[in-house]
């Protein structure tokens, strides 16, 4: 494949109960963004595709055998990210963690021998997480709560699964209780907070791209 044609191809993973929630509304934005930006997108909305979170026995890993054969929805379910560039996983923050929907999704179709361990890896070089906080930035970094995430996400998860490139990126104050922000707005600064998200993913990959063009002329 010429890699100057090539068009970067974003997976969506996204986990909220409401299609119609600041959530969807960012996730819609983000996808906007991307094909504004050329990038092709596939989209897996966890809630509305009837996937099931709870990790059964058939996907339960066996750590003595990387080859163990899972459930169909999960080998279909990992095979689809096959020929993604990156993942922008969006999701609000419950518990200073993740929704047991999107938690879920990880334990069963991010498995080992699968997508880790044993050699394997996710498909994709760069993963960006974004994250719908309902309370303010202050109160959230005092505590540590983003140093925390950023280890479970990147470290804990990412990078386990062979993706170096990962950052968090924290949509602050969804709820509007600490400032006295006018809502509507507050919302719309954060959903231009997530399309510079797409733009940062996609400046990327043109230098990514550029340096291959180099290379190939040197
Ligand atoms: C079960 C649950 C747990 C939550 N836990 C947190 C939390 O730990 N920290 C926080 O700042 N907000 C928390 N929230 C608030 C959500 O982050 C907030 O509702 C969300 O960001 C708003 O986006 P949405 O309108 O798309 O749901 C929680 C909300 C729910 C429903």
């Amino acid at each position: 494949m010429d890699d100057s044609t090539h068009s970067p191809r974003i997976h969506i993973i996204w986990a909220h109960p409401r299609r119609d929630s600041l959530t969807g509304r960012v996730v819609n934005a983000i996808s906007t963004e991307a094909q504004q930006l050329g990038m092709k997108i596939v989209e897996l909305d966890l809630y509305r595709s009837g996937f099931d979170p709870v990790l059964e026995p058939e996907d339960e890993p066996d750590f003595t055998n990387p080859h163990k054969r899972y459930s169909d929805e999960v080998l279909e379910l990992a095979g689809s990210l096959t020929g993604s560039d990156a993942a922008i996983i969006v999701f609000p923050v419950w518990w200073y963690s993740l929704p047991a929907m999107l938690k879920g999704y990880i334990d069963r179709v991010w498995n080992y021998g699968l997508l880790y361990g044993n050699g394997k890896r996710l498909p994709f070089s760069a993963i960006r997480w974004v994250a719908l906080v309902g309370g303010g930035e202050t109160r959230f970094v005092r505590e540590h709560k983003d140093r925390y995430m950023e280890d479970l996400l990147n470290d804990g998860i990412a990078i386990y699964c062979g993706v170096e490139n990962s950052t968090v990126t924290f949509l602050y104050n969804t709820l509007a209780y600490e400032e006295e922000a006018d809502l509507s707005q507050h919302h719309q600064v954060l959903i231009e907070q997530a399309r510079s998200v797409v733009r940062e993913l996609n400046t990327g990959f043109s230098r990514n791209i550029e340096r291959v063009g180099e290379s190939a002329h040197a």
